[in-house]
């Protein structure tokens, strides 16, 4: 355990954290592996308020079980519709009430900077748990701890990235996390759903960051140690007849794998829709599922990091 290192404060981007805070954060899930299925009873006087205005399953379960098996409670909800926004209330009043209640918020909400919104009305500390398109830090988290956990080592790694570039909020928080290291990275995507400018301009003011795009993943899957793999968010297209026309352009199926290093890794932060064959999760590259379930130490090392808590 990293003895009694307090971050107490808000997780909003990966950008706001360095190197040396993810080698913490690593080192602190590690130790609370062996408590992710028992408890620690470290936050015992802590309440954390999960502000969910957009469906979620892993996230918001994985941050609840985390605090339980700290010894914490939980107040919160999913979508708005069961509160006050209901009747005309406004984030910034909803935040205030959270944060007269709890020691944290969790927030999850479609529009980009909602969090760091909150952030700004509370003073207790507000993690971002995915807002619109732009960031999904914990996720980012969750996902380098995986390659980390899985080949001890980040920096040196190709890692291929595939779907829905354009839109997918954990693939800008994936990109800016892996900038702290040296890798490889092939993108992958339809050309509609290339990468916005501001992700490209990211990569291209970050030297570490060697890239380069493909629309195809056969190109590129025997140099890739990771294929991380992400759904088209239908919800965040305009258009939803531009949806209509790109769903289902992309797949990963046993043929593709088979072109593979044997090493390989397939993570996916799901849900999956129909990117990924079900065939290939009985592979022994799959870690989509193992990936998921470090959601819980990962978080859990976060939640003692930010709310403090017993060395
Ligand atoms: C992601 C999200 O919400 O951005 N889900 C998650 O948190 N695991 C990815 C997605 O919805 O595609």
């Amino acid at each position: 355990m990293v003895g009694s290192l307090v971050w107490n404060r808000d997780v909003i981007s990966v950008l706001d954290f360095s190197k040396e805070d993810f080698e913490v954060l690593f080192s602190e899930a590690l130790s609370m592996e062996r408590y992710a299925k028992s408890k620690l009873d470290i936050l015992g006087d802590k309440v954390l308020a999960l502000a969910f205005f957009e469906p979620s399953t892993r996230t918001r379960l994985s941050f609840e079980t985390a605090m339980l098996r700290l010894g914490g409670r939980v107040i919160g909800f999913s979508g708005a519709e069961a509160t006050s926004m209901a009747k005309g209330e406004n984030l910034a009043d909803t935040i205030r009430m959270l944060d007269a209640y709890a020691n944290a918020i969790v927030i999850r909400h479609s529009l980009e900077g909602a969090a760091k919104f909150a952030a700004e009305v509370a003073e207790s500390p507000v993690i971002n748990a995915g807002d619109g398109s732009q960031n999904h830090p914990t996720q980012a988290m969750l996902d380098l701890y995986t390659i980390w956990r899985e080949f001890k080592v980040i920096d040196g790694l190709s890692i291929g990235i595939l779907g829905d570039l354009r839109y997918a909020r954990v693939v800008n928080s994936l990109v800016q996390a892996l900038s702290y290291y040296r890798v490889r990275l092939h993108l992958i995507s339809p050309e509609l759903l290339r990468p916005r400018q501001e992700l490209v301009e990211f990569m291209n003011s970050r030297g570490g960051i060697r890239y380069d795009w493909t629309n195809d993943p056969y190109n590129v899957i025997s140099d890739l140690d990771v294929l991380y793999v992400v759904r088209i968010q239908k919800e965040r297209f305009p258009d939803p007849m531009e949806y209509e026309r790109i769903k289902g352009a992309y797949k990963v199926n046993l043929k593709l794998i088979e072109g593979g290093k044997p090493n390989l890794i397939i993570l996916h932060p799901l849900p999956r829709i129909d990117e990924i064959d079900f065939a290939v999760d009985n592979t022994p590259q799959a870690r989509y599922f193992k990936q998921a379930g470090f959601g819980v130490p990962l978080r859990m090392a976060l939640l003692r990091l930010v709310l403090g808590g017993g060395s």
